[in-house]
């Protein structure tokens, strides 16, 4: 730390990581600070881009098996808390309430983000299209909630994570990360959770590398937050985005790669940063999986899968978990 730093308190989380991952070299950043109002509509342009293909498979799984998911979720008459981590606009979710609400389960919805924004509309849209359905929203960070769950012991937990939300975080903190959710877990308990394919790796970079830019303007959506919220003088138009994919690991990384060399000052962190050109930022790790990596990492968790459904292009699963 610097001089001037010393006397600026890091007092957000944002603030720390912002200042750690820029001080660091390599430099990173988290892409969960993405995810503001803006962010949440970059986000959802682009689940809607042609290439972007895990919406659309998860929501076809979704669609096509929803009575046989949500049998599984079924429980005695004391009914079961649907707890989903990460829920965003929740528009594959709806498939599965709306199946549930109709056929009078008994059960409330529990979704948890990170975004004020996606949960203040998800509570909303609910409220208008599926009036029936109990819904407890909360904003909060996967890690912080999990604490919260311990409490939920009264009946039946299906926690549910979909999307690409644990491909965001590297082997040994899936299995951190799982093995937690497993303890707070009882024997009745049910884990649902995503998982992105390996498939050919043209196909996925092309998904997050979409031509049209969006992509790039999401990911750049960390610099302009920084700028608006930290003070800081980002030029965020000499960032390039850039996507890789080792189809040996699975791990598809994007970066943000200064195209020339600047000086950035970050006022709200007292932190002075030089880039060179093509200097990097690693943004954020998106994970692909196959069953034998999902069936060690849930092993590794004292989880077990009982259950799996796929698109039908294989691109996407969704496995069921119960613990071992
Ligand atoms: N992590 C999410 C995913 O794997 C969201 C995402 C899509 C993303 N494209 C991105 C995050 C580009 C950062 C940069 O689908």
């Amino acid at each position: 730390m610097n001089e001037t730093s010393r006397e600026i308190a890091l007092d957000t989380p944002f603030k720390k990581e912002v200042y750690d991952g820029l001080s660091s070299y390599p430099k990173y950043l988290s892409s969960k600070y993405i995810y503001d109002k803006k962010g949440d509509k970059l986000f959802q342009e682009i689940m809607e881009l042609p290439e972007y293909y895990l919406t659309n498979c998860e929501f076809e799984i979704l669609s096509t098996h929803t009575k046989a998911i949500a049998e599984f979720f079924r429980s005695n008459n004391k009914g079961f808390d649907l707890i989903e981590l990460g829920a965003g606009d929740g528009k594959k979710t709806k498939i599965l309430l709306r199946y549930l609400s109709e056929n009078d389960f008994n059960f409330r919805y529990k979704p948890i983000d990170i975004s004020q924004n996606a949960i203040d509309s998800l509570t909303k849209t609910l409220s208008q299209e599926l009036p029936k359905v109990r819904v407890d929203a909360e904003k909060g960070e996967y890690f912080q909630v999990l604490e919260r769950l311990q409490s939920f012991t009264e009946r039946k937990k299906v926690i549910m994570v979909l999307g690409s939300n644990i491909g965001n975080l590297l082997h040994p903190r899936a299995i951190s990360f799982l093995t937690k959710l497993k303890d707070v877990m009882s024997d009745e308990d049910l884990l649902f959770m995503g998982f992105d394919q390996k498939k050919d790796p043209q196909t996925i970079l092309d998904a997050y590398n979409d031509p049209t830019g969006v992509t790039a303007a999401f990911n750049k959506n960390l610099l302009v937050r920084i700028n608006t919220e930290l003070g800081a003088n980002f030029d965020v138009a000499a960032f390039k985005h850039w996507e890789r994919y080792d189809p040996e690991t699975g791990t598809a990384k994007s970066f943000l790669v200064a195209t020339k060399a600047q000086q950035v000052e970050i006022p709200a962190l007292g932190l002075h940063i030089d880039f060179e050109q093509w200097e990097t930022i690693h943004t954020e790790i998106s994970q692909k999986y196959d069953d034998k990596t999902v069936d060690w990492l849930a092993g590794e968790a004292g989880l077990k899968a009982v259950a799996q459904y796929a698109d039908g292009k294989k691109y996407y699963k969704n496995y069921i978990f119960s613990k071992k």
